[in-house]
């Protein structure tokens, strides 16, 4: 799918669709929808009367043209009530626009959303738009041997009004384009099934990554983890035949300085539970429990096209947690490496503590702040529900940020305290610390764990256990891996370099 914004008119593009937009209430149509019905014979007017078109949000009508204008159909896409417009419901609505436009087989598109100067006041709008027809459009058939799904649309036109914005109008595009990218590269990762998604696999993608940008990579093995003293990673790859990775992905946008920041992201391919075994109802959504590795290695991916004057190391601790003969035991005591003892208490907790060993690494290197993303509780998807991550943060600063490039890139961070009463429900009466905390408040005990492997440097864990799949497909989410952190990540870096 291309993008291009130029100036133009509805009335006369040639395309094989026009896009146009009514709010909730409109009497008579204004805009390019006033143009649009005046040439289509105020069609759209009667359909307003007649109650057919209440421009309620996410409302879509396709009208066939009958060769009044050059475009075979007119779509007409409610906005909802004026004065509630924004860039997320611009976003979402591109994706439902675009999943008609498939349906009715067009190939290309030109879009006009401008009416009434349709609320939005800067370019960022065009990039929501670039967003959301590119990731409500995605489909995962890498494994469907007959796709009949293979219609693609090839061209959408931004029609613009205004000959001095063109030129963000397009940076935008150009920004949304490369972020969606990455989103849809996130996706592809999480929705590969655990057989084909290995950490070597992952450890190839990331290679992928760093030849197409020249970044620096290094991938850890098991002997070289041993070297570390990785002891809780490698406690949780004991069980598993698959060889577990630890990716290392350097990207150094601003060499002047030796500021790096670190994103890390869990990459456990499959989550089995281990021999504390999950039940076998939804396992096999733990082929997406490396969602924050993918999601690391995306972000990655779109900071280095977009040159970033940043410095960001990206670790993805990476292994299967697989119930094998010689897999970690309840009750078991490892040793990461910065010298803390865990009593494993259970062996679905895995996340932690792969975790833990790659938030030592950060700190020892110097790595600052640090930013982890993980599917690490089912306790936060509960808490949280499906449009929320938890945030969890030793640093107001960062987690302002990281809030603040969330609400920008239409993600949802929702912040939860590390209270220092809580850290008692994570002690061990034979190690220093036990992996699970218990039943209650299950994303914050996580959480306190993680931060005792962060020493003093400022630290953001974002959980991600309840968005990293949507159930339905709605707006510019598709049924399945939403790769959702990318977008966050990608904003929260290039504002770093504002500072
Ligand atoms: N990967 C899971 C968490 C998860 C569950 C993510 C469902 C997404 C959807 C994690 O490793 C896990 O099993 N956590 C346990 C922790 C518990 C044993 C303390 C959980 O949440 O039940
Ligand atoms: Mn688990
Ligand atoms: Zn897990």
């Amino acid at each position: 799918m291309k993008f291009k914004a130029r100036l133009g008119n509805v009335r006369t593009i040639a395309t094989d669709a026009v896009i146009v937009g009514i709010y909730e209430g409109d009497e008579s149509p204004g805009g390019a929808t006033g143009e649009l019905n005046s040439a289509l014979g105020g069609v759209i007017g009667e359909l307003i009367k007649s109650g057919e078109v209440k421009g309620k949000l996410n409302e879509v009508h396709v009208l066939h043209t009958l060769g009044k204008i050059p475009a075979r159909l007119a779509v007409v896409v409610g906005m909802g009530k004026r004065g509630e417009w924004d860039t997320d419901k611009l976003r979402d609505l591109a994706g439902e626009a675009v999943r008609v436009l498939r349906k009715h087989k067009a190939k290309t598109a030109a879009l006009a959303l401008w009416q009434d100067g349709a609320g939005l006041e800067n370019a960022e709008w065009a990039g929501a738009v670039a967003e959301g027809c590119l990731l409500g459009a995605y489909l995962y058939r890498r494994h469907m041997t007959k796709d009949e799904n293979g219609h693609e649309i090839e061209e959408v036109v931004l029609l613009e009004n205004n000959a001095d914005a063109l030129g963000a109008v397009g940076r935008s595009l150009e920004k949304g384009r490369i972020t969606a990218g990455a989103v849809m590269m996130a996706r592809d990762m999480v929705n590969e099934p655990a057989n084909h998604m290995t950490p070597s696999h992952m450890a190839e993608i990331a290679g992928e990554v760093a030849s197409r940008h020249g970044l620096n990579i290094t991938v850890m093995d098991r002997a070289h983890m041993e070297k570390e003293k990785m002891g809780a990673l490698l406690g949780v790859a004991r069980g598993t035949a698959e060889p577990p990775k630890f990716i290392v992905l350097d990207y150094r946008g601003d060499p002047s300085k030796k500021e790096v920041v670190g994103l890390v992201g869990k990459g456990l391919t499959f989550d089995s539970g281990g021999i504390s075994l999950k039940p076998q109802e939804f396992m096999s959504d733990m082929k997406g429990d490396m969602s924050g590795g993918a999601v690391v290695i995306a972000a990655m991916d779109a900071i280095a096209q977009m040159k970033m004057a940043v410095n960001v190391t990206a670790l993805i601790p990476a292994t299967e947690n697989l119930p094998g003969g010689r897999a970690l035991k309840p009750g078991d005591v490892l040793k990461a490496s910065n010298g803390k003892t865990i009593e494993v208490v259970n062996t679905d907790a895995e996340g932690r503590l792969i975790l833990a060993d790659a938030l030592c690494y950060a700190v020892r290197n110097g790595i600052s702040p640090i930013v982890d993303l993980a599917t690490l509780t089912g306790a936060c998807h509960v808490a949280l529900g499906d449009l929320y991550a938890g945030l969890f943060s030793n640093d107001s600063v960062l987690a302002g940020r990281l809030i603040k490039a969330a609400g920008e890139g239409g993600e949802k961070l929702w912040q939860l305290p590390l209270p220092e009463e809580y850290k008692e429900l994570n002690k061990s009466e034979i190690a220093d610390i036990k992996n699970s905390g218990g039943r209650y408040a299950g994303a914050i005990t996580a959480a306190l764990f993680l931060q005792e492997f962060v020493g003093d440097a400022p630290w953001a864990h974002i959980d991600i256990a309840g968005p990293f799949m949507a159930d339905k497909t709605r707006g510019a989410l598709v049924k399945g891996a939403t790769g959702f952190g990318v977008r966050t990540l990608v904003r929260f870096v290039a504002g770093l370099n504002y500072k």
